[in-house]
């Protein structure tokens, strides 16, 4: 299972990688803007920025809704970098755009993936990734975590190469029941990431082990 970070935040990208456990990083605009990233030139250096900080795939999304704005903007960002994969949204252009960058090889990303028949869609139009938004579906009391396990069974059922990318997801029990079906990648926080390395038995067990040896360490110098 690939972990992605979601987050246009260089300091915590950086966190990540030098965990060593990640393997790439998703954006969109509104990430984007919570850094303060504005201004086509500045967006460019930024995504550079995180291309030179992490080895892996790092989605890049076109603000363009039409097929002709997508395919420039898509062709700028994967000119940038060959870690960049174009993120596309799950409109009618978008599909076209998703054929046309899998036929010229480019990475994509179809992004605000809500249900099945869009997961089916960005699949037959060759996508790279598709991004259901888990977190987002929970928020309306709708199962985001039922919508990875049906993607599962679809693309199982018929051998498609586009990976899961489980998006939106907020917290670890999101990473685990990933996990549990089988999604190729998830992206989230820095903090549901660390998450996973929190146990109290874990703490407890150390401080017992450090403090046994101290003790062994005194008695041996007495
Ligand atoms: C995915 O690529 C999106 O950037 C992201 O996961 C959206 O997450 P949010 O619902 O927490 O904004």
């Amino acid at each position: 299972m690939k972990f992605f970070i979601d987050t246009a935040n260089l300091d915590q990208i950086r966190e990540a990688q030098d965990l060593g456990v990640l393997d790439g990083v998703t954006t969109n605009p509104s990430l984007m803007a919570k850094e303060g990233i504005t201004g086509d030139e500045n967006v460019i250096n930024h995504y550079k920025a995180i291309c030179e900080i992490v080895e892996g795939d790092v989605s890049a999304e076109v603000i363009s809704t039409d097929f002709e704005g997508m395919v420039r903007e898509g062709e700028a960002l994967a000119a940038l970098h060959p870690n960049i994969v174009v993120k596309i949204p799950m409109i009618k252009d978008g599909i076209k755009a998703l054929r046309y960058f899998s036929n010229k090889g480019i990475k994509t990303n179809c992004t605000l993936v809500f249900s099945p028949g869009q997961a089916l869609l960005a699949a037959k139009a060759g996508a790279t990734y598709v991004s259901p938004f888990i977190g987002r579906l929970d928020d309306i009391s709708s199962s985001g975590i039922e919508l990875i396990e049906k993607i599962r069974v679809i693309y199982d059922n018929y051998g498609f190469e586009t990976e899961i990318l489980a998006a939106s997801v907020r917290h670890t029990m999101h990473i685990m029941d990933c996990a549990m079906i089988g999604a190729d990648v998830m992206t989230g926080p820095l903090s549901a990431i660390v998450g996973l390395l929190k146990h109290p038995l874990t703490d407890s067990g150390l401080a017992t082990f450090l403090a046994d040896h101290k003790k062994s360490v005194e008695k041996a110098n007495a």
